[in-house]
């Protein structure tokens, strides 16, 4: 038994963003309304081979009981370092690896790693066989249909699923579509019908604009195959989004003062800097008479202490 075959069907996970499911984030979701599996932020498996990527790696790797199960993420485009890290990830705490071969970031693509890997399939195959002989986690895949155009997902998919990995999520658009239109769900029949016929053990996963719960619930209506959903973006809207319930704007400002605590627990072991939480802060204050006024004050806040100070003011 590995993880993918104790979870529930369907099951939902929160999907891997870089800079912004860290290890406080996942825990603030994990309080507000857990999914059944959380992946972490991707790691570059070339900076895992110098001292110092190491240690910085190692910190972006650091996990909790309370956000696990969880998935370490790797991207790169050097077999060799993707079995250097690989070989580490079991004793770290993790349940499984899985492989980015999606991330539209140009740095990312420039450096042959994440959807550029769709434009060299035998470098991801090798990179993926590299993985499966280091360890004995389950390892899986996440990607999009295609790198320019949306066909490719014709040609790229059936690759990927005869390699077998555990899980497959597919990313339902192109790199070259950005997120900037909506997700071909029009296409998850064919590629579900590619996975029964290539490697049905292979867990599909569908990703791209599912917003919440009751997202998911419509979905799963309609494609009883689709074994799981990823859910993204939607936790900006709503951190509850994993849940049918309807946070209270007190429940909201809670988890934000559970987030300022867990953050600032990092930034004490870490020397993590104080403006990347900021960026947070839209999440929990908003939908109330005075929440843009309240935001743009925390956003001249410097300090963890600062901000405090103006939520204190709130309760006054
Ligand atoms: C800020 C941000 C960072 C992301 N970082 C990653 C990442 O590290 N690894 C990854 O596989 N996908 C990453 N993604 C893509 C998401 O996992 C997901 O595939 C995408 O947002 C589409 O899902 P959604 O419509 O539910 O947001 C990122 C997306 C965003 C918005």
């Amino acid at each position: 038994m590995n993880i993918w075959q104790e979870l529930p069907k369907p099951f939902l996970i929160l999907a891997p963003m870089e800079g912004v499911t860290d290890l406080a984030f996942r825990q603030v979701i994990a309080k507000a309304g857990r999914p059944d599996l959380f992946y972490t932020e991707f790691t570059n498996v070339s900076s895992y081979t110098s001292e110092k990527g190491r240690h910085n790696a190692l910190e972006r790797l650091a996990i909790s009981d309370s956000d696990k199960p969880i998935i370490a993420q790797i991207w790169g485009k050097n077999p060799d370092h993707f079995s250097e890290i690989a070989r580490d990830l079991e004793s770290l705490g993790f349940c499984g690896i899985d492989l980015n071969f999606g991330c539209p970031d140009k740095h990312v693509n420039k450096a042959g790693g994440g959807a550029a890997m769709i434009k060299t399939p035998e470098l991801a195959v090798e990179c993926y066989r590299q993985v499966c002989a280091a360890t004995k986690l389950p390892v899986s895949i996440k990607t999009r249909l295609g790198f320019s155009f949306v066909d490719e997902y014709k040609t790229w998919l059936p690759i990927l699923l005869a390699e077998h990995p555990a899980a497959l999520t597919v990313h339902l658009r192109t790199r070259k579509e950005m997120s900037k239109v909506d997700a071909h769900y029009e296409l998850i029949p064919e590629i579900l019908k590619m996975r029964d016929e290539i490697s049905p053990e292979t867990k599909l996963i569908i990703n791209g604009d599912i917003k919440d719960r009751a997202a998911v619930m419509e979905l799963h209506a309609k494609y009883p195959e689709v074994d799981g959903f990823m859910i993204g973006r939607g936790v900006f809207a709503n951190p509850y989004c994993f849940t049918d319930h309807v946070a209270t704007r007190e429940e909201l400002m809670e988890l934000l003062q559970l987030h300022l605590n867990l953050y600032e627990e990092q930034m004490n072991l870490h020397g993590l800097p104080y403006e990347p939480l900021k960026h947070y802060y839209k999440i929990y204050i908003n939908n109330f008479p005075g929440a843009s006024d309240v935001r743009a004050k925390l956003m001249e806040t410097h300090s963890v202490i600062e901000a405090r100070e103006v939520l204190a003011k709130l309760e006054d």
